[in-house]
């Protein structure tokens, strides 16, 4: 297992897990695909509608817009509805190997999307976590996307409603706030977390020259942290 500490192994996590041992690992730690088709990889369904990607031609004719914006959140079809529970289903595929990993009063944090965290908190507590809490990461700034309603009847040449509707926006909120999800790996039913702090080490640090190791480690990293991506 040496050869992997420090290291960022470039594999697939879900398959790649499997190289650790049962109750290895203090902390999972992962922003993980929110399933809302921002990129390929965030395509978690078998659905494969092309206009979800932004792929159909009257998206590609709109423009990159699309691309961004994929499919309206109630879908275009039966199929799309199920969008949210293979999400939940594809959270099951990894949540049990986390689980084997972990050590027992470990913590799994990870960084969800707004719209589908609750399934990720379920499939996560139908494979054996407890959900301890959550917090918010808040942002500087959220894309903002109400669609001009009017502009629709245009295009269709539906004077009469593109009067009627001419102002109106499809609502839209623009929340700057990340869900950050906590679980924790249950620790023997009958002992406390004192008797698993002996068990596991999981829980506190109180050793000075291990928290300056890991001190160390946090300054040395080159790119400040939650700075990524979604900055
Ligand atoms: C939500 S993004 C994380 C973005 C990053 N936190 C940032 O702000 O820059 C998810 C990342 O997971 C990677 N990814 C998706 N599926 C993966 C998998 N099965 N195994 C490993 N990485 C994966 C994607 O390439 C993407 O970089």
């Amino acid at each position: 297992m040496e050869e992997y500490i420090n290291k960022i192994i470039n594999t697939d996590s879900i398959s790649g897990i499997s190289i650790l041992p049962d109750n290895y690992v203090h902390l999972i730690l992962s922003d993980i695909p929110y399933g809302i088709g921002v990129e390929d990889w965030d395509v978690l369904h078998d659905n494969t509608n092309s206009a979800y990607m932004g792929t159909s031609p009257a998206q590609i004719k709109a423009g990159a817009v699309f691309k961004k914006r994929g499919k309206p959140i109630n879908g275009w079809s039966e199929a799309d509805r199920e969008i949210p529970k293979q999400y939940y289903e594809w959270c099951l595929t990894w949540a049990k190997e986390w689980l084997r990993v972990i050590k027992p009063g470990g913590s799994v944090i990870i960084f969800a999307g707004r719209r589908f965290s609750h399934r990720c908190i379920t499939a996560l507590e139908d494979s054996g976590f407890s959900f301890k809490d959550m917090f918010a990461w808040n942002r500087q700034a959220a894309p903002h996307r109400a669609q001009r309603v009017s502009a629709v009847y245009e295009r269709r040449g539906d004077l009469e409603n593109l009067e009627k509707w001419e102002g109106w926006r499809l609502g839209n909120l623009r929340p700057t706030f990340e869900p950050v999800l906590w679980f924790t790996k249950p620790y023997k039913i009958g002992t406390t977390i004192a008797d698993n702090i002996l068990l596991h080490g999981v829980g506190f640090e109180i050793s000075q020259d291990y928290v300056a190791v890991a001190q160390h480690r946090l300054d040395s990293l080159v790119m400040p942290l939650f700075q990524g991506l979604n900055k």
